[in-house]
This record gives structure tokens, sequence and C-alpha cells, in this order.
């Protein structure tokens, strides 16, 4: 069903989520997207001033504090970013009858199942960013009918770059590349993403929960292999195609606990909108071929 011209706020706009949902979005609707240092989030009372400056009838939170070592040492700052002003947000956004479209993570999860987490399954999270990401996602969901907190997992998007373009960056001066080969998700592409959202503008759609990411599952050594494989039929001039397997336990230097199985079931995305989610492995394709390919090889 076609979505009428929305008045849309995005906030964190430097983001690699929210930057390509902006451009997504700016074709069809008036997008005013928003980033430090014109935003932060961090103070709640100017958050709520800045909020209330600006008519809007859809606002998207890409804000967070998304780096997970980094929230185990800076407790107070995630905890304010992640969770104090989702709250801000859904207030200001339901008291004017505006939908929010927050989005959170699979870090909400341990990783223990071994099936795909659905929204009814009951939230663990290992870290503290997944803790704070809960608390924010109970603070948007308690505020009204109009809320709306996605999931999503391993973005990826043309508004800066993820592990699948600092791969690429990698195997163009490297020979030997690696990644972890024992912890499993689904990449989420930010312009399928768009599609996927862009329903919800309509406010019959109902709020609350939902699990948004691709079809299929994979764990970062079989999401790089496929990334270098397409970058190479794509014309970039990589040095290897080969992604070697490490282990989680041998990444020394992460800080945060990490879900080794976070992969999302998104049948109730599908259920309410109608829309399947299409496999990484054809997004990534569509997003490598534009972001990455030599000019001469995509004319
Ligand atoms: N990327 C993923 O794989 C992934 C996976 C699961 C869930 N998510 C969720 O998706 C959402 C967007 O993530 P993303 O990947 O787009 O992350 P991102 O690229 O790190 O974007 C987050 C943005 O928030 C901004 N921000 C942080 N603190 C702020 C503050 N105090 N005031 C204003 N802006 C602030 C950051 O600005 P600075 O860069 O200037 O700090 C950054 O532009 C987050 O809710 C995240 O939890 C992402």
């Amino acid at each position: 069903m076609p979505v009428s011209p929305k008045k849309i706020l995005i906030l964190g706009a430097g983001g690699r989520l929210a930057g390509s949902l902006a451009e997504c979005w700016r074709a069809h609707h008036k997008v005013t997207a928003l980033k430090r240092p014109e935003l932060n989030v961090a103070d709640p009372g100017a958050l709520e001033r800045l909020l209330d400056s600006y008519d809007f009838d859809i606002l998207v939170n890409g804000t967070g504090l998304t780096n997970v070592d980094r929230c185990e040492q800076d407790r107070e700052e995630a905890r304010v970013v992640n969770t104090v002003a989702p709250g801000v947000m859904a207030r200001s956004a339901e008291a004017r009858g505006a939908r929010l479209i927050h989005f959170s993570t699979d870090y909400v999860f341990d990783g223990t199942q071994r099936e795909p987490y659905t929204e009814s399954d009951v939230a663990h999270p290992c870290g503290w960013y997944g803790a704070t990401k809960l608390d924010g996602e109970n603070e948007v969901l308690a505020t009204g009918r109009l809320g709306m907190v996605v999931r999503v997992s391993w973005v990826f998007g043309p508004a800066k770059p993820s592990f699948v373009d600092a791969l690429i960056s990698r195997a163009q001066t490297e020979d030997h590349v690696e990644a972890i080969a024992d912890k499993f998700s689904s990449p989420t592409s930010a312009v399928d993403a768009a599609e996927w959202i862009e329903p919800f503008f309509n406010l019959d759609l109902p709020g609350g929960l939902y699990h948004a990411c691709n079809a299929g599952e994979c764990s970062w050594q079989e999401y790089g292999a496929h990334a270098l494989a397409v970058a190479s039929e794509a014309g970039v001039p990589v040095r290897t195609t080969t992604v070697a397997p490490i282990r989680l336990a041998d990444m020394k230097q992460f800080i945060a606990p990490r879900p080794i199985f976070s992969i999302l079931s998104t049948r109730k995305l599908t259920s309410v909108t109608g829309i399947s989610p299409r496999h990484w492995r054809d997004s990534l394709r569509d997003y490598i071929f534009k972001k990455h390919a030599p000019l001469s090889s995509t004319t």
C-alpha cells in the first residue's frame, strides 16, 4: 500500500543505519536529519527542548552508543544514550500523536538458543550494551501504542563503512584476511530496512516490537567470504577471496561478552506488512556492486 508523504525527523543521521534511511526516504518524504553537533541525546533536557522545536509525523532514533566494549567502560553514558534518551523521544512523540521508530539489537539475547529468536522470546543480555538497549526498548514500549522498536543485526549500508567494507579494503592490500567463524547472526541491509519500515509510517499498522534483518544466517567468516567473492566479481582488485577462520575466544581485545547465536526471526514483520526480506547474499551483492565496483564495471 503506498504511504502518503510524511514529515520525518531522523536523529543520529551521521550513523550507518540512520544515514542510509535518510537517503532512502528523502525521495518521497520531507526528511530532516540531525547529527552531532546539533544533537546531543546524552542531555535529556536539551533533547526534550530540541524535539519540541520540530514538527514531525515520524520520529526515527538512529542514535546509540553502539561500541559494545566502550559500553562496558562508559556505563553511565551508555545508560543515558541507550536507555534514557529513547524514553524522552517516546514520550515526546506520543504526546503529539507521532510514531517513534527506535532501533535495538540482537545483543539483547544471550545467544544460548539454537533457533531464530522471536519477539516473544525472553531477552537476557550478556553485556552492558545489550542491557541498556533492552531497558531502552522497555522505555519506548511502555509509552503507548505509537512506539515501535525494531531489532536489527549486523547492519551494512552506504552511509558509513561496516565489517564488509573494512574487509574489502584490507583484502586490497593484504594477502591474508581472517574473521570469526563461530559466531552467527543475520546481516541487515539498511537500504532494505528502509523498505520494510516504510509501511509503518501508516499509523494503522501496530507499533510494538519487531525483528528486521535479511533472510539467511552466517558466521562473520561466511559473511566476509561472500563479500570478497562478490567484490572480485565486481572488479575490485582484491588480493584474496579466502577468509581464514578465527575463534571468538581468540579475540583477546574484546571486553564485552557477545552472543554466539543471535539470528532473528522476521515472521512477525512479514505477517504484519506482507514483506519477506530477501536473502542477505542478494542484498550484499547489490550493495557491493553499487558501492565498490570500479565505474567501468558498472556501466
Ligand atoms: N550496526 C549494527 O550492526 C547494529 C546491530 C544491531 C543493532 N544496531 C542498532 O542500530 C542503531 C543504529 O546503529 P548504527 O549501526 O547506525 O550505529 P552508528 O553508526 O554507531 O550510529 C549511531 C549514531 O549515534 C550517534 N550518537 C551517539 N551518541 C550520541 C549523542 N550523545 N548525541 C547524538 N548522537 C549520538 C553517533 O554519533 P558519533 O559517531 O558522533 O558518536 C552515531 O552517528 C542503534 O540503535 C544500534 O543499537 C546496530
